[in-house]
């Protein structure tokens, strides 16, 4: 269950109250630590014993020793099958946290308390845990839902602005795929401040988790939400092994742009929608130069994508604004243009 928390923490605390855990363990990062632990304890009123676990920021962090180290510290600890974890952070938390709770002692109780902008409208929902391996990511994870997600869009008021930026593209997203009304709704805010988004937040969780329900296991519908994300993560991994390393959020704005275009090439979308699309994403987020990237690189890792079958790539393209289709194979010729005609957008 989703909760919006306003002023009180009263749901989480009735929670608490309810369900009689043997002991709590809070996971935060250095930087949820700082800035959004001190909130939550402010308002935590429970009797029971509660240790801190805190590990580095960064998904670098996102991978099994982490993991291996939460599950030992756990063990001395003596936390039971009772116990609960609460995961306060962004989604390499979230991931992380809900990882080690669902397979310690074959799965312990979680709670979501999603800190980051993308962490409250994408990754702590929908029950996809997991860890990195190598530089895959992830890799290796549990399907497994929280018991309770508590958003509190307070906790955006600490956040650095690129990374409410990085959460507003999966935000542009929902509408894209599912809800026109999203999508223009969003696309009229002047300024990405969290006051601004706020109000948009519950609606764009509402659609991730529509899309989640229908489809727990990715046979179908749920692949919508890789709209922006095959070329996206393409270009994600290269920036990622060089010196200009982007967030998933800038990588996912530029993988929307060349697939709306795709779409339109494709023949799902017309010239005006797919013009129009990409004009409003290109106010938020700047152009990243991909001189550096050669093209056969590029066609290496889309073919080496998660959502690929039979040696084809499989992309979910815009079918009209606020529609997706998935599964779609495209030409390569169109996949090539559908570059091109990003690399070309800073001559304009
Ligand atoms: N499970 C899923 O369905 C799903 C979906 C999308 C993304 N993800 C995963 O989510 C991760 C990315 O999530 P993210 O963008 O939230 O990254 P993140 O967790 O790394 O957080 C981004 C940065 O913001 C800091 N931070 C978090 N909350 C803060 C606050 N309130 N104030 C100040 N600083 C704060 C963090 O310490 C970190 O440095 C990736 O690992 C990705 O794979 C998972
Ligand atoms: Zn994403």
């Amino acid at each position: 269950m989703i909760t919006i928390l306003d002023e009180s923490f009263s749901q989480l605390n009735q929670f608490m109250t309810e369900k009689s855990f043997s002991k709590v363990f809070i996971l935060v990062d250095e930087n949820t630590h700082e800035y959004c632990l001190p909130l939550l304890l402010g308002n935590l009123e429970t009797d029971l014993a509660f240790e801190i676990l805190e590990i580095e920021a960064g998904e670098e962090m996102k991978n099994i020793q982490t993991a291996n180290q939460l599950w030992e510290i756990l063990t001395e600890m003596q936390a039971d099958r009772k116990a609960l974890i609460i995961n306060l952070g962004g989604g390499v938390i979230t991931d992380m946290g809900g990882f080690v709770a669902s397979t310690y002692k074959r799965g312990i109780q979680f709670i979501n308390i999603p800190t980051t902008l993308l962490s409250m409208c994408d990754a702590s929902i929908g029950g996809k845990t997991g860890i990195d391996l190598m530089h895959y990511k992830n890799m290796v994870g549990t399907f497994s839902f929280p018991e309770q997600i508590y958003v509190y869009p307070r906790f955006l008021d600490t956040l650095p602005a690129k990374e409410v930026k990085s959460g507003f593209a999966e935000m542009l997203k929902h509408g894209l795929i599912a809800d026109k009304k999203h999508w223009e709704d969003l696309i009229q805010l002047q300024h990405l401040d969290p006051v601004g988004i706020e109000p948009f937040i519950p609606q764009s969780m509402e659609i991730k988790q529509e899309v989640v329900n229908a489809d727990f296991h990715e046979k179908n519908v749920r692949k919508t939400l890789n709209f922006g994300h095959t070329i996206g993560h393409a270009i994600e991994s290269l920036c990622l092994q060089s010196e200009n390393p982007i967030l998933h959020g800038e990588a996912v704005a530029l993988g929307m742009i060349c697939e709306s275009h795709l779409s339109y090439l494709e023949g799902l979308i017309s010239k005006e929608d797919s013009d129009l699309i990409i004009e409003n994403i290109q106010i938020y987020f700047s152009f990243i130069d991909l001189g550096d990237f050669k093209d056969e690189d590029i066609f290496s890792l889309l073919l080496n994508d998660k959502k690929n079958s039979d040696a084809k790539i499989n992309f979910s393209l815009l079918s009209g604004i606020g529609s997706c289709v998935f599964d779609h194979q495209c030409s390569t010729e169109n996949i090539q243009k559908s570059i091109n005609f990003y690399k070309k957008l800073s001559e304009f």
